[in-house]
């Protein structure tokens, strides 16, 4: 059973967090990361945090095993720092082809104009190494021999898993709307991160997919540069409490309201079945660390439901908090899930 997670907006949905629970409560056999170190994902477990970039945020759970896909980069500093910290020594499979960004991609994409003031680009090599990619430039971890003992073919080992009826859980980077396809070129990432972009960079077909969880946080936030419907002004986020400084880049994040158009949009693009929104507790502040439907503030749920509706897709996981623990899952009363 394969299940995806994507990123409904801009990035920063709170996919880390998600797919940390996902790992705790699924016991997943195997999670996949795809994308790259642009990506910043925060994991809060029992008052201990981890600001990951590479490695699949299930690492919470230490019996899952960990893959990063043909189609992810990253360079060899963070891996192996994000090895060590995340203690995922002996249980992380990397394919053959990840991309390895090197000094040479970041230098030039620190010195190049366009994407460091125009796009606003996190400045960490990845347009540069996939740029690189595409024209047979860039080297991949087969070349590094300080790697051989991670490597193994991710498809392969992923679908076999399927084949045998494990459960596979896909962590998606970014957001819908920083798509290089479907997003407001020229302010998006380098790659496609909605859903069948994930599944092209592990290199598994589509007939494996179970469910697709596109996670939304409770207002939107953008980094660098681009529109955002709706935006307040620095000081107004500050004052409703939803002024956030980005994990890679220590930048501030524009934010606005939760947007339904957009969000349809996403979910359309993604074939999204299931919605999990993140940070419930910043509109409603008794919700904090709620982990029961029922003991959410009445305006908290009417605020879901309403929702709901417009979307049509059923919101099955709700954070209230940001331990990984912090959630309400409605997976079992709305589509039969443990
Ligand atoms: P780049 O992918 O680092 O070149 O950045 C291109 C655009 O995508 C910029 O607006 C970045 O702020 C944004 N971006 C890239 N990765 C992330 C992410 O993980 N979260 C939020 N924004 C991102
Ligand atoms: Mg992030």
């Amino acid at each position: 059973m394969l299940n995806i997670l994507v990123g409904g907006f801009y990035g920063d949905e709170g996919k880390g967090k998600v797919a940390s629970y996902l790992g705790l409560t699924d016991s997943p056999s195997y999670a996949v990361r795809t994308g790259s170190i642009n990506a910043g994902h925060t994991v809060t477990l029992g008052g201990k945090s981890w600001k990951i970039r590479i490695i699949p945020s299930a690492f919470v759970n230490n019996k899952t095993k960990l893959a990063l896909a043909p189609g992810a980069l990253t360079t060899m500093e963070q891996l192996f720092y994000e090895i060590q910290t995340t203690n995922s020594e002996g249980r992380l499979i990397i394919d053959p082809h990840v991309g390895i960004i090197t000094k040479k991609e970041i230098d030039d994409e620190r010195n190049d104009e366009n994407l460091m003031k125009t796009v606003g680009s996190t400045g960490q090599g990845v347009g540069y190494a996939e740029a690189r990619r595409i024209l047979r430039l860039l080297k991949l971890a087969k070349d590094y021999k300080e790697l051989e003992r991670y490597l193994g073919s991710v498809p392969d080992l992923i679908i076999s898993e399927l084949e045998k009826g494990n459960l596979v859980w896909v962590e998606g980077t970014q957001g819908t709307f920083l798509s290089l396809y479907h997003g407001e070129y020229p302010y998006v990432t380098s790659r496609n991160c909605t859903s069948s972009g994930v599944l092209s960079e592990i290199g598994v077909g589509p007939k494996y997919v179970n469910e697709i969880l596109i996670v939304f946080k409770a207002y939107v936030t953008r980094v660098g540069n681009g529109y955002l419907e709706g935006e307040l002004s620095e000081e107004e986020a500050a004052r409703s409490g939803l002024l956030e400084v980005a994990t890679v880049t220590g930048r501030k994040r524009r934010a606005a309201p939760f947007n339904v158009k957009l969000a349809k949009e996403a979910i359309r693009i993604n074939s999204a079945t299931q919605v999990a929104i993140t940070k419930i507790d910043s509109l409603f502040k008794e919700a904090y660390k709620v982990r029961e439907y029922e003991k959410l503030p009445l305006q908290a749920r009417k605020w879901i439901e309403e929702i709901e509706a417009e979307l049509k897709t059923p919101i099955t996981l709700i954070g209230t908090g940001e331990d990984s623990m912090d959630m309400v899952d409605l997976r079992k009363e709305r589509v039969g899930e443990a």
